[in-house]
């Protein structure tokens, strides 16, 4: 591990300072610069505000319980169910024919779910749920693509206590079998195929597929979303959704009052062993921080219409799709296609159609926007934006100003949102009514965060340094485990830098970032085997035992790297076994073999051939220089090489592609 291998951008390159427009700060959300020593002052206690946005059936009796850390508690003692807060209140607060969900299709199709008709659609599930003899703490397994059964699904389980654990719809089979068998989970709902630009794509085969390898058995509750397009036979075990949900036609469920800390779901994601994690996220804590972020940074109020452009199959749409803007009673935009499908202004127009608010989206997103040009954002009326925000990788100052310029028209605020699977919700980031932005630097923590840059030592680095990105105090949002994994837990987050016996526990996140004067963090990207792809998170392990899975390949080394341009992709450097014939058809085999084993987001831009890898004289793989070469970049110190010779040759063959 070394700080100096994170990447991204250039550091050099944030922008100046730039105050949000006076017109945003005069109607924020929160716009008392006091807040940031407010949290200081009354820590923990000040985590009292977002626990207020919620509604408990039974109050808490401590805000933080640090008996076990870092297996914090928080919330401790009190009682609420997060369907209950996401929908019920909302009715008896006189919202029940506000807009819950806008759902636009991928075919131009679209459809509103007023808070009443997502609680019909989320209780008649539940029952369904029930009925196949769902109980409380069960796992569910939810392997749909964004249609409006996916939320639907996780809230009739978040209903009855049963933790859902989603996994994105573009994975294997595979994937999917790893992620049910780890959680032991004996349900799984799924449906029978979706479009993919236009044409019928097979989902059911993948589930079925995966369902053969479990020793489990497993209850399948199948959604038509293809009808005639794709008929589908239902087998053993398996239930059309549609059926079930006839047979429990207005049938209401109580919402099962959970304990604080119990789980609300599971989220797999990729760590620096070939095995997901299931991180495990909890109700009272989790909840109360998605509510609290998605007011304070993404100034959601309840008559906005926000639109998360992100996938629910992965945590961002988790909490700003789902749980952040539902529990907040807000109109919350659901889209199942892509940005340039039938057309590149496709999102503009759904923008404008539907007065959208709040627009929040992936940096990768933006690079595409600006490459297409103006022209698709100026065919629509984009001026009922007030506030737009970007997660998942730095966003650069000349994307930023473009986003700025041409989508916000000068008049929103961007927050750069730094935050992660583990933590929840937003931690890195500017409060839009207060502070200034720095294009290309997420910002400062968030009140209450103790985030901080340190070196090998665990000492803050000097402004202007790089190191280890780290959160020095828990939050309620925070992972609490990985589930079947206390272990693990404390290994991958809090043994690199914490002193347990001083009983002082440090959080490292895995990436790399520079820390200004006032405190501003930009990030610098991954320094472990993690990389980010288009907003997908990938192991660099995981795929790489796919690879090594092939036969005639001998070693295998992953690496991300941009080719020069901008963007991370994957770049699978191989050295076959003796015999084995390096070229096309065994470039193929190990794609094939990577698609089987996560699915075409872990694709690989090149398979580089080679006839060793580069290697240090421990023998350790050097992949630093593998990073610098598919970067195209200038190669950093090679002097620790073993074998040196075999750069240039390897540096050839990446060109060559
Ligand atoms: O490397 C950081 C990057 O995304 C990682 C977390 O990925 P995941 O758990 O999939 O969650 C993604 C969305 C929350 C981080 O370790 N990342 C996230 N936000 C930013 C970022 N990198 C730079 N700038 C950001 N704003």
């Amino acid at each position: 591990m070394d700080y100096r291998n994170g990447r991204g951008q250039d550091t050099s390159s944030v922008g100046p300072p730039q105050r949000p427009p006076s017109s945003f700060v005069e109607q924020a959300n929160v716009t008392d610069e006091g807040i940031y020593e407010a949290f200081e002052e009354n820590w923990p206690a000040c985590w009292e505000r977002a626990a207020a946005l919620l509604e408990w059936d039974e109050a808490y009796d401590d805000v933080l319980d640090e008996e076990d850390a870092p297996f914090y508690e928080w919330f401790t003692g009190g009682k609420l169910n997060a369907s209950y807060n996401c929908l019920d209140r909302h009715l008896e607060a006189g919202r029940k024919n506000h807009a819950a969900i806008i759902w636009e299709g991928k075919r131009g199709e679209s459809q509103t779910y007023t808070y009443r008709e997502l609680f019909v659609k989320v209780n008649e599930f539940a029952a369904a749920l029930r009925d196949l003899g769902v109980e409380e703490d069960d796992v569910v397994t939810i392997y749909l693509p964004m249609i409006p059964e996916l939320p639907i699904a996780m809230l009739a389980c978040a209903r009855i206590g049963a933790p859902h654990s989603v996994v994105f719809a573009g994975l294997s089979a595979d994937a999917l079998a790893t992620r049910m068998d780890a959680a032991d989970s004996e349900y799984l709902v799924t449906c029978d195929g979706y479009y993919r630009r236009g044409d019928a794509f097979n989902q059911l085969s993948k589930a079925d597929n995966a369902l053969l390898s479990l020793e489990q058995d497993v209850s399948t509750v199948v959604v038509d979303r293809l009808g005639e397009d794709l008929p589908h036979v239902l087998g053993d075990r398996q239930y059309d959704y549609h059926d079930l949900v006839a047979e429990h036609a207005g049938e209401t469920v109580d919402p099962v009052s959970r304990g604080s800390e119990d789980m609300l779901f599971l989220m797999y994601t990729s760590g620096t062993t070939g095995k997901p994690k299931g991180v495990v996220h909890t109700t009272g804590g989790y909840l109360s921080y998605a509510a609290w972020t998605t007011r304070a940074v993404l100034d959601v109020e309840p008559n906005d219409t926000h639109w998360c452009s992100a996938d629910i199959g992965w945590i961002t749409g988790h909490t700003y799709i789902v749980y952040g803007p539902l529990a907040l009673g807000t109109t919350t935009v659901m889209y199942e296609g892509t940005p340039d499908y039938p057309d590149r202004d496709r999102l503009w127009e759904i923008v404008d159609r539907n007065a959208v608010d709040v627009f929040y989206t992936a940096p990768t997103a933006v690079q595409a926007f600006m490459k297409w040009g103006e022209q698709y954002p100026n065919q629509h009326d984009l001026s009922s934006l007030r506030l737009l925000g970007t997660v998942g990788e730095p966003i650069s100052p000349r994307p930023w100003r473009w986003y700025y310029e041409h989508i916000g028209d000068e008049e929103c605020p961007i927050v750069d949102t730094w935050w992660q699977t583990e933590t929840g919700g937003i931690t890195v980031t500017t409060l839009p009514g207060i502070k200034s932005m720095k294009p290309g630097a997420a910002g400062p923590p968030l009140p209450g965060i103790d985030a901080r840059v340190v070196d090998d030592d665990g000492e803050s680095v000097s402004p202007g340094e790089s190191g280890y990105l780290t959160l020095h105090r828990p939050w309620p949002g925070m992972a609490r485990t990985l589930y079947d994994g206390d272990e693990q837990f404390v290994e991958e987050y809090w043994r690199q830098f914490s002193t347990p016996d001083d009983d002082e526990w440090v959080y490292f996140s895995g990436d790399a970032a520079r820390i200004d004067d006032d405190d501003y963090i930009t990030i610098l990207g991954r320094v472990d085997d993690v990389i980010n792809v288009a907003g997908h998170r990938l192991s660099t392990m995981e795929i790489e035992s796919a690879i090594l899975g092939v036969s005639g390949v001998a070693e295998a080394a992953v690496v991300g790297g941009n080719g020069g341009s901008s963007g991370t992709d994957v770049y699978a450097y191989v050295s076959t076994e003796n015999g084995a014939e390096p070229g096309p058809s065994l470039a193929a085999a190990v794609t094939a073999s990577i698609e089987s084993a996560i699915g075409p987001i872990a694709r690989p831009e090149e398979v580089v051939f080679t006839s060793e890898l580069p290697k240090t004289r421990s023998g350790k793989i050097m992949r630093r220089l593998l990073e610098d070469i598919a970067s195209d970049e200038e190669l950093g110190d090679t002097s620790a090489l073993r074998n040196p010779e075999i750069v240039g040759e390897i540096q050839a063959a990446t060109r060559d592609e």
